[in-house]
């Protein structure tokens, strides 16, 4: 089988650490209501630190566990939807930052799946380049940029920080499945900024009919959400491990988007798993998109917890929308 052989992980949250009680000094909320609701009970947010920043930090840690001269890596694929700039990339950034100097780089926008997504991607460029020996992948995200801090019902669930690994090709088992669904756009989105240029008529902007939140902050529709990531996450999942025959039973650990302990819990119980073999890491981070997967990942690596040779089923799900799962062998 053609798969991948995760070298290093590293990961990096940013400086302030945000509690349940401090967001209750800032909108109408409470330890209380957060933990029950969600299960987080404190979030890193950026002090002004920038992705690429963070990204460039959790990636230098993921090449010093590999053990890899950062010259050998051929590709550096970002993971981000909160980058510091339009252009250039996240990926251009860390791939300076870390002395990758003979890597091609590039970002994908899969939101909160965006790992999944680019672990994927990686695994296909390994597979058809003979001559690609090391493929960097960064998640990055900076979501205190476009969350509105005084809306209580988005506020209390993102934080910042980065993760990334590094890979190379093998012969381990590698299975994966991605999805979307774009007619659920309208659920979790936001919008860019549109500059009045000097030969505009006009000054609304047609965003189209279903993306009618006025402000440029995350907009999510919680329930809508909720009802699509417990469908999602065990989806991803069990479509993966179905096209190598294997029962998600067989898994080591799932490490999945880490967003809400109960919609985690509701996925485990449609998979028939128990929680226990579920990395869980959102209380103390909440929502980091797509830089959730490789945080928990790093972690858990980090703690002993995943040992070589075990299964893992790395199960995003978010905007867009996207869901995506990679199960391969650490
Ligand atoms: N503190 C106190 N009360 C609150 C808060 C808060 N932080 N937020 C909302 N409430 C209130 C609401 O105003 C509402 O009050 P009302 O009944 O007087 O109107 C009440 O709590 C219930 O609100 P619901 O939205 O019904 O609460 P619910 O139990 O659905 O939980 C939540 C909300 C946690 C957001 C849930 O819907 C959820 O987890 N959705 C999925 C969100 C998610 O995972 N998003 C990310 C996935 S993809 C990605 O990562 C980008």
């Amino acid at each position: 089988m053609f798969g991948i052989n995760i070298l290093g992980t590293g990961s990096y949250s940013p400086s302030l650490n945000v509690t349940n009680d401090d967001m209750s000094k800032i909108v109408e909320t409470s330890d209380e209501w957060i933990s029950t609701r969600t299960g987080i009970k404190s979030r890193f947010l950026s002090d002004g630190e920038s992705a690429w920043q963070m990204g460039a930090k959790a990636s230098e840690r993921a090449i010093e566990a590999a053990g890899i001269n950062p010259e050998e890596i051929g590709l550096v694929i970002g993971s981000t939807v909160t980058g510091d700039f339009y252009t250039p990339s996240l990926a251009c950034l860390v791939q300076n930052a870390v002395g990758a100097v003979n890597a091609a780089a590039f970002d994908l926008n899969a939101a909160c799946s965006g790992f999944a997504y680019s672990v994927d991607t990686a695994k296909r460029f390994l597979q058809t380049d003979d001559t690609l020996k090391y493929v960097l992948i960064v998640s990055s995200e900076v979501l205190s940029r476009f969350v509105d801090y005084t809306d209580r019902s988005t506020c209390v669930l993102f934080g910042d920080g980065a993760g990334a690994v590094v890979v190379e090709r093998s012969e381990k088992l590698y299975t994966s499945f991605l999805g979307s669904d774009g007619n659920g756009a309208k659920f979790l989105y936001a919008k860019r900024f549109f500059p009045q240029h000097p030969f505009r008529t006009g000054e609304t902007v047609d965003y189209g009919p279903d993306f009618t939140n006025e402000t440029q902050f995350l907009f999510q529709d919680g329930k809508e959400v909720y009802k699509f990531a417990t469908k999602a996450l065990p989806t991803a999942a069990a479509n993966a491990a179905e096209k190598i025959g294997l029962d998600p039973a067989e898994i080591d650990w799932f490490i999945p988007h880490q967003a809400n302990v109960r919609i985690i819990e509701t996925a485990a119980k449609n998979l028939g798993v128990s929680m226990d073999r579920f990395i869980v890491n959102l209380n103390r981070h909440g929502n980091t998109s797509s830089a959730s997967i490789p945080t928990a990942f790093d972690e858990a690596v980090r703690d002993g917890r995943l040992k070589r040779g075990q299964k893992i089923c790395l199960v995003g799900f978010g905007a867009g929308l996207t869901y995506g799962a990679v199960i391969c062998e650490y």
